[in-house]
């Protein structure tokens, strides 16, 4: 039985994990490392980041289940180092993140197994990535392969603009050693799903299919963030693209992934284009997804421990994952200057809320936050997120949106349009 929890990172993703925990009365203890102002209301923060020391702790503390949030710890090799202790670690292992820390391992990959995804090309020539660029019509993508904390990604609006792109990736000057290989593909025209598949590394479970909003403001405009808001599950996903989302990408990822020998445990976000009604790849993670894990830790009925205890286990068969019929809408308030620079700590105010119908069904869930004195303040970047539940869409919209109006910090921005796609036309589809 999982008594006691590390949960590793320190964003939103991080606390609503946290808050899924606590709310399994047999957890006795939970730590986070390193965590934020607000996860130290749900447990302990601690500050320790080598792996070693951190699986050492571990032992000591005798942490039943380690849950890992960003990619970053599990690219660098984290669960390794703790399974290799005999210690029950939820997410994928240092080569099967590859899928994430690699755009390159990535294509290739889908191209071996025949999933698809957008046509395109790896070099790490200016040359090569010249020829390739004039046999696309813009837009055109132009992404470095290795890790840039979502922004690794330009989609250049003219055959000049995406030229220059691969230029300066290439030299180094857009993002460092992350852009000295590229690869350029054609732009996918459709609509983006987030799929979200617990594996432990045979069986595995698909959670309700999300959508995030990646770009800063109202109406997909502004810079691309790390996501503005999330809903699901989202009606856009019907059951038969759901089934072909399953049958063309998820089970034969994870099943070329075992056969690579790089055996998937932890949880696939696949982040989906759909075109005409078929799903392709636009890019693989190997964690939840941020707003995502906020917006859908809500709708897992079953305890959050024993699936992902299990599924370190190679157990998942052995529990019967309840999710709830309802929806659940996130939207992120996010500090003045984001994503551009860092902005002023700012005193977050959130009015009691006195209806009760407000109160059960919304809560906020913390990334961008110290604690002091008491207080807590906004530090910058994506702040929180406002979560509202309910039997619609709509419900569930209107109550994230209530909430927000309850909140205040100097400077915080958010999207009002979060879950447009499921709402247009102003009628549920
Ligand atoms: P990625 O980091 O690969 O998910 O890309 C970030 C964002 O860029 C995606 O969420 C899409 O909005 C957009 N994007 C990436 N690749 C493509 C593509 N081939 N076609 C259209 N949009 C894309
Ligand atoms: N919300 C998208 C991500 O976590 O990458």
């Amino acid at each position: 039985m999982v008594r006691r929890v590390l949960i590793i990172g320190s964003g939103g993703r991080e606390y609503s994990l946290g808050l899924a925990v606590s709310r399994d009365s047999r957890v006795e203890k939970i730590y986070f490392a390193p965590g934020n102002g607000a996860t130290e209301e749900l447990g302990e923060n601690i500050s320790i980041s080598d792996f070693q020391e951190l699986a050492d702790f571990a032992k000591k503390e005798e942490i039943d289940l380690t849950i890992v949030g960003p990619e970053k710890p599990l690219v660098d090799g984290v669960v390794d180092i703790f399974e290799k202790e005999g210690l029950a670690i939820f997410g994928a292992s240092k080569r099967a993140a590859q899928l994430e820390g690699s755009k390159i391992f990535m294509k290739k990959f889908l191209q071996k197994y025949g999933i698809p995804t957008a046509r395109f090309l790896e070099t790490s020539s200016l040359e090569e990535s010249y020829k390739f660029i004039e046999t696309l019509t813009p837009p055109i993508v132009v992404k470095a392969d290795g890790l840039c904390g979502g922004k690794g990604v330009i989609i250049a609006q003219s055959v000049e603009e995406a030229k220059k792109t691969a230029g300066d990736m290439l030299s180094g000057s857009l993002f460092g050693d992350a852009g000295k290989k590229i690869i350029i593909e054609e732009f996918l025209d459709g609509f983006e799903l987030s799929v979200f598949a617990i594996s432990d590394g045979k069986n595995y479970q698909i959670l309700p299919p999300a959508q995030d909003h990646k770009r800063l403001l109202t109406g997909d405009k502004g810079p691309n963030t790390g996501g503005m808001g999330a809903y699901a599950p989202t009606p856009l996903a019907t059951d038969e693209l759901m089934e072909k989302i399953e049958t063309k990408i998820i089970r034969p990822t994870l099943e070329g992934m075992a056969k690579d020998g790089n055996i998937f445990k932890g949880v696939l976000f696949a982040g989906l284009m759909v075109v005409n009604n078929e799903p392709y790849v636009l890019e693989f993670n190997v964690r939840f997804g941020d707003p995502e894990c906020e917006i859908l830790m809500p709708l897992i009925e079953t305890p959050i421990t024993d699936i992902l205890y299990q599924a370190t286990k190679g157990k998942l068969d052995e529990v019967d994952i309840q999710i709830s019929k309802r929806y659940s809408v996130g939207v992120v308030m996010a500090s003045e200057k984001y994503p551009y620079s860092s902005s002023q700590p700012a005193e977050i105010i959130v009015d009691e809320i006195v209806h009760s119908d407000l109160a059960e069904n919304s809560h906020i869930s913390y990334a961008g936050v110290s604690k002091e004195e008491g207080k807590l303040y906004a530090t910058g970047g994506r702040v929180l997120v406002a979560i509202g539940l309910g039997d619609t869409i709509q419900e569930a919209r209107d109550r994230a949106y209530m909430l927000c109006g309850q909140i205040h910090f100097a400077g915080k921005q958010f999207r009002t349009d979060i879950a447009y796609q499921a709402l247009k036309d102003g009628e549920e589809k």
